[in-house]
């Protein structure tokens, strides 16, 4: 086993890693843990803008946005982190266009910004531009901006190096403890401060926006160390992955005019959405997609539609609806303009479809997307272990393995980059205050001995079971039981089945017994992180006898603000059963003891 010392580690080289980084590095000795090369990361897949009031284009106010957000987490995020991220995204986005990201430009040379999903004029109800956007590769160029800027910091980096487990000495958070992929050694990382910036976990659906990565390591690392993990019955579909791949297909392209058509040649989101239509939010514009195939509207009367943006399309419409630009003028689009905002979706639908989305429609469904919920933090990234919200020292979480929580029941299309941004920077900032405030606490005399004889047991185990089938077993699971709309009866089976999977689990065996590049061995781990993370997900969703956002239930079809308004709790316990308790949602009030954002049936 190997020591190293760095007074904060951060495990994850997202968006949110990266910024945290960035912000530790400047005071104290900084270490970024990847399973990836940095810049694999997955914040590189999204695509379509990071929102931000900027008002580049037209009226805006950091307010509306923070509206919006209250509105699209259906009144399940907690308004003051809601206010906070809305305020400091547009100071967030300017700092990042100073670190070099080069973000499109309108004709003037302000940063350009284009419409998405959830995001309008407070006063019109009209879809506003807010997402500022480089091209369609946003996070990707977030990524390669913050990477420079952590190099040009001196943050040390190990990569390829899967961290599983964390060590927590009398209450505090101490350390790491990192499996070394390309030797198989154990490295034992001793930390003042440890942040997980881990993604998310959408790799338990079968149809999947989500990197092979994403098998929420971070989150079922904390919850074996006994935290909770918050609000995981939240987890979006993006209405918009292509057919049978759920490869992302941003919502940009939505934004930019696009719009999605079923069998009979309807742009159906005219009847579920009046007035922002296709740029409704995405729990809305998910569900619609699946009533149009359960109506047998789906094309062929299968499970897909089309995503049309097909100039002639987006012209005809931007003429119906009476679109004009910033300056008045009608607004109409040609193929070279769709070419230049969306590249990389021209060159996915070549590469998978063998399609050119400015003569072809796109065959889409909704895919796993995005976890609202995870390790319950504050605004500070400090992890919280209970109800009365106790911090554990020592311990962070940024990015969408945490719940803020500011996306509530469903996230609005480019908060995901903001949050990792907004929350990475603060997260960055309190952890460094922190290291330069408190003493080295020690590491546990048996530091990475349980973590070892978890690696061994999966090496050595003699079972039957295999990984793969176990998997694509939990996917169907998930796909059929947990998504989009659920029911008792499904989500209770749901428990049964992954509850009898968890238990051949502890039968699997591997064939690769060696050290090097051992990617058997970590998939069989990355399984039991996935088992353990479904099952909260699927506790915690059928406790919540409500509709909200993601969160559709056709049994409880109603929103229960009387009995709901609570976030879940949801702990692991060592036998295997799930713990659940209850925390209020925070509001705010006015000064006369009004909720400044009553909760109000969303309508669009
Ligand atoms: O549709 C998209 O470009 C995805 C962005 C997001 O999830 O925020």
């Amino acid at each position: 086993m190997q020591y190293h010392k760095h007074e904060a580690v951060i495990v994850g080289a997202g968006g949110a890693g990266l910024m945290a980084a960035l912000y530790a590095s400047k005071s104290v000795d900084t270490a970024v843990i990847s399973k990836l090369y940095p810049t694999r990361s997955h914040t590189g897949a999204a695509q379509g803008g990071i929102g931000a009031a900027l008002a580049n284009l037209e009226e805006d106010h950091w307010e509306w946005h923070a509206y919006d957000t209250v509105k699209g987490a259906d009144w399940m995020g907690d308004e003051p982190e809601i206010e906070f991220m809305c305020r400091e995204a547009i100071d967030v986005v300017i700092e990042l266009e100073h670190m070099g990201l080069p973000f499109d430009r309108t004709p003037e040379g302000k940063i350009a910004q284009r419409p998405f999903g959830g995001h309008t004029n407070n006063i019109t109800k009209k879809p506003v531009r807010r997402a500022a956007h480089a091209a369609d590769r946003t996070g990707h160029m977030i990524l390669q901006t913050l990477y420079q800027q952590c190099i040009k910091n001196h943050v040390h980096f190990y990569d390829e190096f899967q961290v599983i487990d964390l060590l927590i000495n009398d209450g505090k958070a101490v350390g790491v403890v990192a499996y070394e992929i390309a030797t198989g050694e154990l490295h034992v990382f001793h930390a003042k401060a440890v942040l997980f910036a881990t993604g998310g976990f959408g790799r338990m659906w079968k149809i999947t926006s989500n990197a092979h990565s994403y098998t929420g390591d971070g989150n079922a690392i904390a919850a074996r160390r006994g935290i909770p993990q918050q609000d995981l019955e939240f987890f979006q579909f993006h209405p918009t992955g292509i057919r049978g791949m759920g490869i992302l297909i941003t919502e940009g392209v939505r934004g930019e005019g696009g719009v999605l058509i079923n069998n009979e040649g309807e742009r159906f989101m005219d009847r579920y959405a009046p007035t922002v239509k296709d740029l409704a939010s995405r729990d809305v514009v998910s569900r619609a997609i699946y009533l149009e195939v359960k109506a047998g509207r789906g094309i062929n009367g299968e499970d897909w539609v089309w995503l049309d943006v097909r100039p002639e399309t987006v012209n005809y419409y931007f003429e119906r609806d009476d679109i004009r630009n910033p300056d008045g003028t009608p607004r109409r689009i040609d193929a070279d303009y769709i070419r230049k905002k969306l590249p990389d979706i021209a060159d996915f639908t070549k590469t998978y479809l063998g399609i050119d989305p400015v003569k072809d429609p796109m065959p889409v469904q909704p895919t796993a997307h995005y976890a609202m919920g995870g390790i319950p933090t504050n605004v500070h990234g400090q992890v919280l272990i209970d109800e009365k919200e106790t911090p554990l020292p020592g311990f962070y979480a940024a990015g969408e393995c945490a719940c803020v929580s500011v996306h509530g029941a469903n996230r609005l299309g480019t908060n995901s980059l903001l949050d990792l941004v907004v929350f990475g920077r603060s997260a960055g900032k309190h952890m460094a205050a922190y290291c330069q405030e408190v003493d080295w606490a020690p590491l546990p005399e048996d530091a990475g001995q349980e973590a070892e004889a978890m690696l061994e047991y999966i090496r050595n185990n003699d079972g039957s079971e295999q990984v793969a089938q176990l998997k694509t077993e939990l996917q169907q699971i998930m796909t059929d039981n947990v998504s989009v709309f659920r029911t008792q009866e499904l989500l209770d089976e749901a428990i049964e089945k992954i509850q009898a999977l968890r238990e051949r689990y502890k039968h699997i065996s591997i064939q690769d017994k060696g050290k090097t590049f051992n990617t058997d061995l970590l998939q069989a781990w990355e399984l039991g992180n996935l088992l353990d993370l479904a099952l909260l997900t699927a506790t915690s969703a059928a406790a919540r006898t409500e509709s909200r956002g993601a969160h559709a239930r056709d049994d409880y079809p109603e929103r229960d603000d009387e009995h709901w308004m609570k976030h879940t709790l949801a702990w692991l316990q060592p036998d295997g059963s799930v713990k659940l308790a209850y925390k209020p949602t925070r509001r705010i009030k006015n000064p006369d003891g009004t909720y400044k954002y009553p909760a109000i049936k969303r309508v669009y």
